[in-house]
C-alpha cells in the first residue's frame, strides 16, 4: 500500500546535492580484513527493508553498480519465514553471487520473530548479531539495534514484539554488546567508520527518531569521529547534515547540525515491492525524500561519494561527497 506522496525538504550544503525526483530527471567480534574492489578503491551498496518481495530492478541496479559487497540493513525476511529464507536464496543472493558480489546482513525487527531462522540460514559468521570487520580503508561495524528499541516495555507473551525483545541482543549502556562496540571504536585506526543498524537514532520518517538510541549510541560515534551512521526500518531516503545529539536534558535528548563535531546519518533502502512511507521536513535533512532506494558508497583516498539510486527507476537521486574526519 502506497501513502500519499508529500513534498520533501532540500537544503543545499557545501559539497553536497540532492537531485531533482521529477519524473522525467535523468558476537564476539573481531575484525577481519576483506580485500577492497580494487587497490585504495572500495564500492559497497546497501539495502533493506524489502522483506518478503523484492523492489523491481533491484538486481539489475546493484550488479550494474559493480560493488564489493552488499549490507542488507534489516528487515531481509518477513518474520524469520524460513520460506521466505529459501526464496532470498533463490531470487536475490544466487544473482549477487553469480556477479561476485559478497553480502553481509544486519538484524531487523522482522528478521526473527516468528521462526528463529536467522543464525541457521546465515551462519556461525555472517548470522553474528554484531561483528566489525574492515575493507580497504573502512571499518565497518554491524549492529543489533532491536532490543534497545523495543525493550523496556512489556509486549503479551509469545507476540511477536515479546518474542522480539527476548531474543535480540541488549545494546543498553554497559551491555556486552555496548561494551564490544565501545571497545571496538576505540581500537580501529582505520580512515573511515561506517556503523549500521536496522532502526534509526535521527528520523523524520514514519517511526521517527529513537531517544534511547541517540542517548546511548550518538556520543560513541561523536566521541570515535564516525563517518556515517546508516539505517533502514523507514522505507524513505534522508541523509542528515552532520548532527550532533545534545544531551544537557538527558531525557530530551536534541540533534543539533554541527559541521566540526557531528556526525551524518542515513537511511535508505525499501518496503517489500517498493513499498514506501511518507517522511516529513526539517532543516537537518541534507536530502529526503519518499522514495524505495539503495545507497551505493565509493571510498576514493581521502573521500568517499555516495549515491542513492531509486527504485525501480534506477536514477540517482541523491549525489554526495563525505570527507574523512579521521
Ligand atoms: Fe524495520
Amino acid at each position: 500500500m502506497c501513502k500519499r506522496l508529500i513534498p520533501v525538504l532540500v537544503v543545499a550544503a557545501p559539497g553536497v546535492w540532492c537531485v531533482p525526483s521529477a519524473p522525467d530527471a535523468t558476537a564476539v567480534q573481531t575484525a577481519t580484513e576483506r580485500p577492497a574492489n580494487t587497490d585504495g578503491v572500495l564500492t559497497f551498496a546497501v539495502t533493506s527493508d524489502h522483506m518478503e518481495d523484492l523492489p523491481k530492478n533491484i538486481i539489475k541496479g546493484l550488479v550494474d553498480a559493480k560493488p564489493k559487497f552488499v549490507v542488507l540493513n534489516g528487515d531481509i525476511v518477513f518474520n524469520g519465514r524460513e520460506a521466505d529464507f529459501r526464496k532470498l536464496t533463490r531470487v536475490f543472493l544466487e544473482p549477487l553471487k553469480q556477479a561476485g558480489i559478497d553480502w553481509y546482513p544486519v538484524i531487523g525487527n522482522h528478521d526473527f520473530p516468528v521462526e528463529p531462522n536467522w543464525k541457521k540460514f546465515w551462519g556461525q559468521d555472517k548470522g553474528r548479531p554484531y561483528y566489525s570487520f574492515d575493507s580497504g580503508p573502512a571499518h565497518l561495524v554491524i549492529l543489533d539495534s532491536n532490543k534497545l528499541v523495543y525493550g523496556g516495555r512489556t509486549y503479551k507473551e509469545g507476540t511477536e514484539l515479546a518474542y522480539l525483545v527476548e531474543q535480540s541482543k541488549d545494546l543498553a549502556k554497559g551491555s556486552e554488546q555496548y561494551n564490544w562496540l565501545a571497545g571496538d571504536l576505540d581500537k580501529t585506526r582505520q580512515k573511515f567508520i561506517f556503523v549500521f543498524h536496522h532502526e534509526p537514532a535521527v528520523s523524520f520518517g514514519d517511526h521517527g527518531s529513537v531517544p534511547a538510541l541517540q542517548r546511548t549510541l550518538c556520543p560513541l560515534f561523536e566521541k570515535h569521529r564516525v563517518t556515517i551512521v546508516i539505517s533502514g526500518h523507514e522505507h524513505s531516503y534522508q541523509r542528515f547534515v552532520p548532527i550532533r545529539v545534545d544531551l544537557v536534558d538527558e531525557q530530551r535528548p536534541k540533534p543539533v547540525a554541527d559541521e566540526a563535531n557531528g556526525v551524518v546519518y542515513l537511511t535508505t533502502g525499501c518496503g517489500p515491492g517498493g513499498e514506501t512511507y511518507e517522511v516529513g521536513s526539517s532543516p537537518l535533512h541534507a536530502c529526503a525524500k519518499r522514495l524505495a532506494t539503495f545507497t551505493t558508497f565509493t571510498i576514493d583516498g581521502n573521500v568517499i561519494r555516495g549515491q542513492a539510486i531509486s527504485l525501480p527507476d534506477l536514477k540517482a537521486i541523491d549525489v554526495f561527497e563525505i570527507k574523512s574526519r579521521r
